[in-house]
C-alpha cells in the first residue's frame, strides 16, 4: 500500500480552508493508503506562539482530525514533536538546503514581511517540511496549493541526497484537490483564508456557531453584478462562494451556475451558508464527545509510537548514507 503524509499547523483555530483544502481529502485517502497525519507544532513555533494557546490548539486539532472522520485503525495521528526524528531528519536536510533557495519561498516573504525580528527557522522551515514527508517513504502529498512551492523543494531536496549519498528517499507527488485548494477571504477574495487574520469576519472556523457561520457568509463581499458566474478574475467573491458550495455539496460550478440564474444572492448565500452548516455541524458534535476523552489521549500515544517506529529508521539509514555516529 502506497504512503500518504500530510501536516496541519496548530497555530490558531482550524478554517474551512484547511477543512476543504486538506482534511476533507485526508478523510477519503485513508480507505486505500498508509495514511500519517502529523499536527505539525514544531513548524507553529516558527511564530511566537502563547505556550496555554498552542497546547489548546494541538488538542484541538486532533480532536478535529477524529471528529472529521479520521479512523486510528486506518491512519495515524500524531503530534510532530513527539516523534524526535522529525527534527533530526530536519537538521539533516538543512544541510542539503540552500538560503538561497529558502529565501525564495512565498510563505517565508510573506510571513517575516515588515518583521525586524524573525527567526531563523522561519527561514530553516521548509527542510524540516521535507523531513516530515520523508521519514515516511511518501509517495503522496494531499495538500491546498499554497504548499505546492515547499513540496516542489521537498522533491529536489530528496533527489538531492539521493543523488549525492544513497537512494534512499522517495521522491513524493503532490496532490492538489480539484475543488477547493484554495478557499479565499470572505472579505478579501484575493487573499487566502487564513487561520491568523486579524479580520474575524474573514474566516470560518471549523468551531463557528450556526448562526456565525450564516452571518459571516452573508456579509461576504461579493459585487454589485447579481450574476452567480465563476469567473475568478473578475468576481472573486461570489466565485469563492460557488467553490465552497460545490466543495460543501454535490454540485458542479456549472450546475451551481445553472441552478442560481435570474436568483439573487441573497437566496444563493443562504444555500451557501446551509451547506457549509450542514458539513460543519455533525463535525462540531462529534468534537464536543471526544475533546476531553482518554481515547485522544490514547490514540496520539499508538501514534507517535508508530510513526516514531517507521521515522527511526529512516533516519538510521539516512545518518548511515551521510557517516554520522559510529557502525553498530
Ligand atoms: P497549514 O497549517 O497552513 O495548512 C494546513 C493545510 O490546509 C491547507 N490550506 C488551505 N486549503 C485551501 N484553502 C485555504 N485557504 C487554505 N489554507 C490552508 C494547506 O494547503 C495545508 O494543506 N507547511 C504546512 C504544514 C506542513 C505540512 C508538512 C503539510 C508541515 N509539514 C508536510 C504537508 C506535509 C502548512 O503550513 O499548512
Amino acid at each position: 500500500m502506497e504512503t500518504i503524509f500530510s501536516g496541519i499547523q496548530p497555530s490558531g483555530s482550524l478554517t474551512l480552508g484547511n477543512y476543504l483544502g486538506a482534511m476533507k481529502q485526508f478523510v477519503e485517502l485513508q480507505e486505500d493508503y498508509d495514511c500519517y497525519f502529523c499536527i505539525v507544532d514544531e513548524h507553529a513555533i516558527t511564530v511566537p506562539q502563547e505556550r496555554l494557546k498552542l497546547r489548546n490548539n494541538i488538542r484541538e486539532l486532533a480532536a478535529l482530525h477524529l471528529a472529521s472522520g479520521i479512523d486510528h485503525n486506518k491512519a495515524t495521528l500524531f503530534i510532530q514533536s513527539e516523534v524526535p526524528a522529525h527534527t533530526q531528519l530536519g537538521w539533516i536536510m538543512q544541510t542539503q538546503s540552500y538560503i538561497g533557495e529558502l529565501e525564495r519561498m512565498t510563505q517565508f516573504k510573506d510571513k517575516s514581511a515588515g518583521k525586524n525580528a524573525v527567526s531563523s527557522a522561519l527561514l530553516t522551515y521548509p527542510p524540516l517540511m521535507a523531513a516530515d514527508i520523508l521519514l515516511y517513504n511518501t509517495s503522496l502529498v494531499p495538500v491546498g496549493n499554497d504548499q505546492t512551492q515547499h513540496l516542489e523543494l521537498t522533491r529536489d531536496l530528496a533527489e538531492r541526497f539521493n543523488n549525492k549519498y544513497n537512494d534512499i528517499f522517495t521522491v513524493p507527488q503532490i496532490k492538489v484537490s480539484e475543488v477547493g485548494a484554495r478557499i479565499m477571504s470572505l472579505q478579501e477574495p484575493t487573499k487566502k483564508m487564513s487561520k491568523s487574520d486579524q479580520n474575524q469576519k474573514a474566516t470560518i472556523y471549523m468551531l463557528d456557531e450556526p448562526k456565525r457561520i450564516e452571518k459571516k457568509i452573508k456579509s461576504a463581499v461579493t459585487d454589485s453584478d447579481g450574476v452567480v458566474q465563476f469567473d475568478k478574475e473578475n468576481k472573486p467573491g461570489v466565485s469563492n462562494l460557488m467553490t465552497i458550495l460545490a466543495s460543501c455539496t454535490n454540485l458542479t460550478l456549472d450546475q451551481i451556475e445553472e441552478k442560481y440564474q435570474g436568483v439573487g444572492y441573497g437566496q444563493f448565500k443562504q444555500d451557501v451558508a446551509d451547506a457549509v452548516v450542514a458539513t460543519l455541524k455533525p463535525i462540531q458534535d462529534r468534537y464536543h464527545e471526544i475533546i476531553d476523552s482518554q481515547e485522544l489521549d490514547d490514540i496520539l500515544d499508538h501514534g507517535a509510537e508508530k510513526a516514531s517506529r517507521i521515522a527511526n529508521k529512516t533516519l538510521a539509514k539516512a545518518k548511515k548514507a551521510m557517516g554520522l555516529g559510529r557502525v553498530k
